[in-house]
């Protein structure tokens, strides 16, 4: 039987470059947790003034950038930490890491010089400053290339053909519509730019020294690349900007070795030279890999900055909701995935205005208010949505007489504000409602098998609890709730193990045994609850798509 042990006292270290902050986690050889850190933006890097990791240009015009810059400082701080707390580079075997998706990097003519011959005497800030055509970095969050999406859909044939080719129809964050925009508007930085990262390419660009191939995985991520062929789109690369392929490089399987860690890192802190860096990917794909799924009919949903629901499919029906991409973790399948805007930063808001700033407060006003809100229902966007796409705004109705046994007859009205409790009660369900129906219409089974839950909120219970309700399901959390970083140090095991056997190997290999008794055990939160209350939200839910697709036709009319 082949062995697929590991080296014993090996580490592996998974980093997560996300919107608020950069985190990492080290695995050692049985696959456990044996420490973390994280970098916070906003107040540990205080100087570069972003509000939740991010500049929203004040002018109302939706672009929404982060300081490159903030990225690689975030870099050498987090490995100052894991200095400080003595971790020994030394035994580190491999290396990856997630990065939001979408977002993206110019390297200015020359810089791949100034990678390969990084002083380590010097700072990375000090030597990098100037490599870039453009210091500010487009992210997930911009939602100001409409144009440009229009654009590309109808060069190639249309939102569905394009959708059928690259995985998803153009949408506003995704890094072709992006590039075009900077083509478009800022034509000197275009030509400037030698080569175009991902955060994760970017990520791992500074880490080999050199520049790293975008894997196939967050590769789809931008309108870019044919998601069969796993290679970039002739039509879509001639719809998006001239000269790009040269730009974008190859692509690479999320399994497969970028490089050696540079020398950089091996003097200045004392990694192995022989240290692998393996392809970075986007944070869902690595939130599905931490997350270990395998089995079809297992959902998972993110709880982070963004609100992603996601899971593995082998036939995927690409349409013009959600999103297909490479599975992460095998080099055949997919990963579906839909996407909301108005996740964590929208529920703290409610939070501040209605629960004194706690989310303890927040949980005992959630868990005082009965379900079904009194047939209160809810639309939040603090800021412009993807799913549906509808702009800044908050909705509520009253659906008057409502006890979820019938729809027949009951009229809706539109009110301006809702007590505390009310308005707490209607976010959550409002948005799990949503998730929960664009799930089904996009071809997920309802109610999953199960549910696994992670990110920032899924340390909450009472949220856990709608989510069982709503969905019908039990709901699973992992030990940690930092599913990327973690799967990303298991993606670097994987792709380890893929490179000393000298060919690919399921990722399950590595998981024999250790499933139920390493960090990478699930642990059940709530139960499925209460089958005549999910059949009372099936009802809830119809009515609230009904809304949904009234404020879509009035709202995006324009
Ligand atoms: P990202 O990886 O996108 O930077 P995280 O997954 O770290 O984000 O999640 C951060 C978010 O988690 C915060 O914005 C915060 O609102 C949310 N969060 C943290 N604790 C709780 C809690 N107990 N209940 C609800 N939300 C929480
Ligand atoms: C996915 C998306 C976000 C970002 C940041 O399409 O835009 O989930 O990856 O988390």
């Amino acid at each position: 039987m082949a062995d697929y042990s590991l080296p014993e006292g090996s580490l592996f270290l998974g980093f997560d470059s996300s919107t608020q902050s950069l985190k990492a986690t080290v695995l050692d050889s049985n696959l456990n947790i044996i420490t973390s850190e994280i970098v916070h933006f906003d107040s540990e890097l205080p100087h570069y003034k972003t509000k939740d990791g991010v500049y929203r240009d004040p002018s109302g015009n939706r672009r929404i950038v982060s300081p490159t810059l903030m990225w690689i400082e975030a870099l050498e701080i987090l490995l100052g930490k894991f200095t400080k707390t003595k971790l020994d580079f030394g035994r580190i075997a491999a290396v990856s890491g997630s990065g939001q998706q979408h977002g993206s990097v110019y390297w200015k003519n020359g810089s791949s010089f100034k990678l390969a011959s990084l002083d380590p005497k010097k700072t990375l800030l000090d030597q990098l400053h100037d490599a870039f055509s453009t210091d500010e970095s487009p992210v997930w969050m911009d939602s100001s290339t409409t144009e440009q999406c229009k654009e590309i859909e109808k060069a190639v044939g249309g939102a569905l053909e394009l959708s059928r080719i690259t995985g998803s129809r153009a949408y506003e964050r995704y890094t072709g519509p992006q590039i075009r925009k900077i083509f478009e508007t800022q034509p000197q930085v275009y030509h400037e730019t030698e080569r175009i990262s991902l955060v994760s390419s970017f990520m791992a660009s500074l880490l080999i020294g050199a520049y790293a191939s975008i894997d196939h995985t967050d590769g789809a991520g931008m309108n870019l690349m044919d998601i069969q062929q796993r290679d970039w789109s002739k039509i879509a690369l001639e719809a998006t900007a001239p000269g790009l392929e040269e730009k974008l490089g190859k692509l690479a399987p999320a399994h497969a070795v970028a490089g050696l860690i540079a020398p950089y890192f091996v003097e200045r802190f004392h990694f192995n030279k022989k240290c692998l860096v393996i392809q970075w990917s986007g944070d869902n794909p690595n939130s599905l890999a931490g997350l270990t799924l395998n089995t079809p009919g297992d959902l998972a949903i993110s709880l982070g900055t963004s609100d992603t629901v996601f899971g593995i499919t082998s036939e995927p029906k690409p349409s013009l909701e959600g999103h297909v991409f490479p599975n992460p973790v095998d080099t055949a399948g997919y990963m579906v995935m839909l996407c909301y805007k108005n996740g964590s930063l929208t529920r703290e808001d409610v939070r501040n205005q209605c629960a004194d700033q706690s989310w303890e407060v927040f949980n005992k006003l959630l868990d005082e208010t009965p379900p079904l809100n009194g047939g209160k229902l809810g639309f939040y966007y603090k800021d412009h949505e993807i799913l549906p796409p509808l702009p800044v705004g908050i909705h509520r109705y009253v659906l008057e007489n409502f006890v979820g046994d019938c729809l027949d007859g009951l009229k809706e009205h539109e009110v301006s504000e809702f007590d505390a409790s009310s308005e707490i009660r209607a976010i959550i369900e409002g948005q799990f409602l949503s998730m929960r129906a664009h799930a089904e219409r996009f071809g997920m089974p309802i109610p999953p098998k199960r549910m696994i839950a992670t990110g920032g909120a899924s340390a909450n219970q009472s949220i856990l609890n709608s989510i069982a309700s709503i969905f019908g399901c039990d709901v699973y959390t992992v030990q940690r709730p930092d599913s990327a970083s973690l799967g990303a140090a298991l993606r670097a095991v994987h792709g380890w193990l893929c490179n000393s056997k000298g060919s690919f190997v399921p990722i399950s290999c590595l998981y024999k045994d250790k499933l139920e008794k390493t960090s990478l055990s699930c642990k059940l939160s709530k139960t499925a609850g209460d089958p005549e209350l999910f059949s009372k939200y099936t009802l809830f839910m119809k009515k609230r798509m009904e809304i949904e697709e009234h404020l879509v036709q009035k709202l995006t009319r324009c």
